[in-house]
């Protein structure tokens, strides 16, 4: 099998798979971005633990409208992280969460900065802790954001039929 069949069998595997596909209801942080290339929009959940003194990912989840080499990437990605302390998971590279399906060709790259992206926006430490709490409490999923929002008000018009009976 060649190097590129090699990958686009990891991740069609990955997309009939995902792990960690959905919104986590206890996430310690969340981040999302949107690309510039393709419009496409990931959104990562992180929960941490406390493990031999150290602050460490505990599990990760996302949610993805995106690709399917970006859905792949993000699943490979959350398993990755599990284990990482925030340092280690804040230097990953997308070509370093993508790893475990292979090397992706240059028109694939910014997929995996679509994960990348998410991740280091869910780390980022400018926004205070509470505040992305407070985001995350706040902010909808992908899936509503993508839902169309009624209209204005219904408005109901009450109509009186005349007939000619008289
Ligand atoms: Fe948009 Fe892959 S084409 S993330």
């Amino acid at each position: 099998m060649r190097a590129d069949e090699n990958l686009e069998a990891r991740i069609e595997a990955a997309v009939k798979n995902p792990r960690n596909l959905g919104e986590m209801e206890n996430a310690d942080v969340v981040g999302t971005v949107g690309s510039p290339d393709c419009g496409d929009m990931l959104r990562m959940w992180i929960k941490f633990k406390e493990e031999d003194g150290r602050k460490i990912i505990d599990r990760a989840s996302f949610q993805s409208f995106g690709c399917q080499t970006a859905i792949a990437v993000a699943s490979v990605a959350t398993e990755l992280l599990a284990g990482k302390t925030i340092d280690e998971a804040r230097t990953m590279s997308g070509e370093e969460l993508a790893a475990p399906l292979g090397a992706l060709p240059p028109v694939r790259i910014h997929c995996a900065q679509l994960v990348e992206g998410a991740l280091r926006d869910a780390l980022s430490g400018d926004k205070p802790m509470m505040a992305q709490q407070e985001a995350k409490a706040t902010s909808p999923t992908l899936l509503d954001q993508f839902s169309p929002k009624p209209e204005g008000k219904l408005k109901i018009i009450m109509a009186q039929i005349k007939t000619d009976e008289t």
